[in-house]
């Protein structure tokens, strides 16, 4: 048995924040930001949108393609480091949003490396006999955690949320493999430090801006690059393929430049790699579904095709797929 995407959705929401508005907001160029990430503009969430509304709207769009129902649904996993509270779940508010009552719902904290951790959940699920259906949903209100007067970071990220349906079923299309890694050691390089247990709520804390990311970019990039490189040839070599076997590498999309560097890396063509950055910059866990339902509306994913995706994010985390669609 396989895990089989037979639905992918998506949702970005309506305003849009482009670099000419940020030149407004700090000391930055729509030249620089797109030099230096290839990032002409992102998605920001309404002030009455939180994680769990986009993402219950790319899981409806994913049911909706596949034609399956509410009931049908037997688990949904959420990868997600935005969700509406930090605790419940937000797949648990999806669940309910969805009317999927029978099933169980949890999310996975992998920051952008959350949609694939998740999807590698599911499919562990789905093989092993406890489900024929799951929703896999990458969905992040990023702006809602971004310094607004902080350039290093408020230039790369968005909002958004994409899902894929994966249904199990027997043959030759379905997830081949999902390798996922971690490295703790490096967790300071890209982190939220406000607030849990180690810096609880304070009025203190908020003067330090604890609640916002912070990112050592340029350390974070080598690391980002070495590692899709590598988890993409572990997926490959595991399965006995090569370069030149892939349809379509859909990366997290984070920077055009870590984006082309790995593509060369890896011997890949332009024509093989996604990439769509540059209109929602760095959504975290949802860059991923987001680009798999935009290439599958593109027809780009065709039956037997192999895609391969990869990503990286805090923790630091990364994983890499390879699905035979
Ligand atoms: O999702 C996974 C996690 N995140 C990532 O993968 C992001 C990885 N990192 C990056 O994408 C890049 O490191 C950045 C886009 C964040 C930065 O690009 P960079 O080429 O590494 O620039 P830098 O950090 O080395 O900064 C170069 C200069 C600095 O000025 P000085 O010190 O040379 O005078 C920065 O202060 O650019 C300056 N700078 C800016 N200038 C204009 C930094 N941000 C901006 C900005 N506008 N927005």
């Amino acid at each position: 048995m396989k895990s089989r995407i037979i639905g992918t959705g998506s949702y970005l929401p309506e305003n849009i924040r482009t670099n000419y508005d940020l030149e407004k907001m700090v000391d930055t160029s729509h030249d620089w930001i797109v030099a230096r990430t290839g990032i002409e503009e992102r998605r920001i969430a309404a002030a009455d949108q939180c994680t769990s509304d986009m993402g219950t709207i790319a899981a409806q769009r994913a049911m909706d393609m596949a034609g399956v129902t509410a009931d049908d649904i037997d688990l949904i996993v959420m990868g997600t480091i935005t969700g509406d509270y930090p605790w419940p779940a937000t797949a648990c508010l999806v669940q309910e949003n969805l009317g999927a009552k029978k099933a169980f719902a949890y999310d996975v904290s992998a920051a952008c490396s959350g949609f694939l951790f998740a999807l590698s959940c599911a499919d562990d699920f789905l093989r092993s006999g406890r489900g024929k259906r799951a929703l896999v949903i990458g969905a992040e209100t990023f702006s809602r955690i971004v310094d607004w007067t902080d350039r290093n970071t408020c230039v790369l990220f968005g909002d958004g949320a994409g899902a894929v349906l994966l249904e199990s079923q027997e043959g030759d299309s379905g997830v081949l493999s999902c390798h996922l890694h971690s490295d703790g050691k490096y967790f300071e390089l890209l982190c939220q430090k406000g607030f849990g247990a180690k810096y609880p709520p304070s009025v203190e804390g908020i003067g330090a801006k604890l609640p916002f990311i912070t990112m050592q970019g340029n350390e974070v990039f080598k690391v980002a690059v070495r590692s899709m490189t590598q988890v993409s040839k572990e997926a490959l070599t595991a399965n006995g393929y090569t370069s030149a076997d892939v349809a379509q590498f859909i990366p997290h999309q984070a920077n055009l430049r870590i984006l082309e560097a790995t593509t060369k890396r890896l011997g890949l063509t332009k024509e093989q790699s996604f990439i769509n950055v540059h209109k929602y910059g760095n959504t975290s866990g949802a860059t991923i579904p987001i680009a798999i339902d935009e290439a599958n509306h593109q027809g780009l994913l065709k039956e037997g095709d192999l895609l391969l995706s990869a990503a990286f994010g805090g923790g630091f985390t990364w994983g890499s797929t390879l699905i035979r669609w």
